[in-house]
């Protein structure tokens, strides 16, 4: 779908959307497009106030107006005007038009122009119009939006505005794309071949193999995927485009193409939902993509461990112990505890490598995230209050990649300890299960180095609609690094 802005003046042509304030009324300079009136005798007669999610359709002789109700104005933010972007969009997908214009004029909101208002709805209405519908064959079902023409008076600054945005929208589509395809079709091999089809400047990879990672003894990552016919990867991304000999920032991200709990199998009701449990690892890739785009001034180096999780003759066992590349040694209680395992991996990895000053992993890793939070929130653990500031105003200024901070204690990490081995990877209590799994990745952590952990086990699909993210892979995690990054990290 293209996102193209054009001079709101004599464009009032096929599908026009123009959202209008309550208490605003309708834009002055469009009434100055519609000499008859046509527009305020249709808001007349329909009793039109602007009240969110009323509607109101004109038909004008070249043109189907389409009046979106946008509610109460007051104190209305840039991500206000995304999630109204986003509901023009849902509403605009059922309409089945190849074609559509969204008028952005008269909304001005004090601290934001109207050329940032048309670029954050149209940020809004790309995030909302995606849809993941390769495998579909009905033509009528797949009649999609092709063009957007977002009508404003300052067509050439609004598209300066969304620049940044659009390679945001660019690697929040690929999480999202990632995220959604079946494990048949996402196996860690085809990750990789994704990762280095991508032609950015700046954005190179690397891989390792079972066999370089053996060389290496990232045993934990290899443990995981010892049951599967899919050889696991470690995919490595380098950004580096800030300070020369800058310390980097290192995003980790877990790539469990399927987990099926490996021995530990799970129960068969909704296992299928465990093709997205490397949302991690694709938010980390659309992540570097849109840095990467925007050609940012910054050092970020992305380790992505990628396995399927599988049960066999040859996998992973409750019992097993296993030496991890840091030496540290790990009893195996539950194999369906497998995403701290690669993830203690790639850590160690990648602090070893690139020595960088900050940490952030992000992973699908716990389900009982999903009775602590619910669908609002992800879970951010960290001990460092400075890196908790920064992560926390970074999603305050995003759509829907919200943070809550959870606990880290002293006596939650002591409940991994195992009786054989330096820890174990399941806690020896049922209690607070997400900061016992997030315990076991700092065991990884080397002293001095800032670390936090966001557990996005029930923020990476969305069972329902959202104003900005169709029932699917939501794509968390891209805006909300991203702008951690460009708040705190661009030199
Ligand atoms: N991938 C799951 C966590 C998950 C569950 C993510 C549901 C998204 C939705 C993870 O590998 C897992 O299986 N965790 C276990 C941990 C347990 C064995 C300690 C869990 O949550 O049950
Ligand atoms: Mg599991
Ligand atoms: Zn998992």
């Amino acid at each position: 779908m293209k996102i193209t802005f054009d001079s709101s003046k004599k464009k009032l042509k096929g599908v026009v959307f123009v959202p209008v304030f309550e208490k605003e009324g309708i834009p002055s300079l469009l009434k100055k497009e519609d000499s008859l009136g046509f527009i305020e005798k249709a808001v007349k007669a329909d009793d039109f106030k602007g009240k969110e999610n009323q509607i109101c359709v004109v038909f004008l002789p070249e043109a189907r107006i389409i009046l979106i109700g946008a509610g109460e104005k007051t104190n209305i933010t840039a991500q206000g005007f995304e999630k109204l972007g986003g509901k023009i969009a849902s509403i605009a997908k059922t309409l089945k038009k190849k074609e559509i214009s969204v008028y952005t004029e008269g909304l001005k909101e004090n601290d934001l122009s109207n050329e940032k208002i048309a670029a954050e709805i149209a940020f809004g209405f790309g995030l909302g119009a995606y849809s993941f519908d390769i495998y579909k064959h009905e033509k009528e079902e797949n009649i999609r939006i092709e063009e957007v023409i977002i009508l404003t008076s300052n067509p050439i600054k609004a598209q300066t505005l969304f620049d940044p945005l659009a390679a945001v929208l660019d690697g929040v589509y690929e999480t999202r794309d990632l995220v959604s395809e079946p494990s048949n079709m996402m196996t860690p091999s085809e990750f990789v071949d994704v990762a280095e089809s991508i032609k950015i400047k700046g954005f190179d990879t690397d891989v390792l193999d079972a066999k370089q990672m053996k060389k290496l003894g990232l045993n934990l990552i290899l443990s995981v995927g010892q049951g599967s016919v899919h050889e696991p990867y470690l995919l490595i991304i380098r950004y580096m485009k800030g300070k020369k000999g800058g310390a980097p920032l290192l995003l980790v991200g877990k790539g469990v193409c399927f987990d099926s709990g490996g021995i530990s199998l799970k129960p068969g009701r909704d296992m299928g939902d465990m093709k997205y449990d490397m949302a991690g690892a694709a938010a980390v890739l659309g992540t570097m993509i849109s840095i990467a785009k925007m050609g940012l001034k910054t050092n970020v180096v992305a380790v992505i461990p990628l396995v399927e999780n599988m049960p066999s003759g040859t996998a992973l066992k409750p019992g097993d112990v296993v030496r991890s590349m840091s030496g540290k040694t790990v009893e195996i209680l539950n194999t369906d505890a497998e995403g701290r395992l690669i993830l203690g991996d790639a850590v160690w990895y990648g602090q070893e490598k690139f020595k960088p000053d900050t940490i952030i992993d992000i992973a699908t890793l716990t389900g009982v995230m999903n009775y602590s939070l619910g669908s609002e929130y992800a879970g951010l653990f960290t001990t460092d209050e400075e890196l908790s500031e920064q992560l926390m105003s970074a999603a305050d200024e995003t759509v829907m990649d919200h943070l809550w901070r959870m606990p880290l204690h002293k006596n939650y990490d002591k409940l991994i300890n195992s009786d054989i081995a330096d820890m174990a990877n399941l806690s020896s209590s049922p209690e607070a299960g997400s900061s016992t799994a997030a315990h076991f990745i700092g065991r990884f952590i080397q002293p001095d180095i800032k670390w936090a952990h966001l557990d996005i086990a029930s923020k990476a699909w969305t069972k329902k609609d959202l104003p900005c993210a169709p029932k699917g892979a939501t794509g968390f995690g891209v805006q909300l690094l991203t702008k951690f990054i460009l708040k705190n990290r661009v030199s």
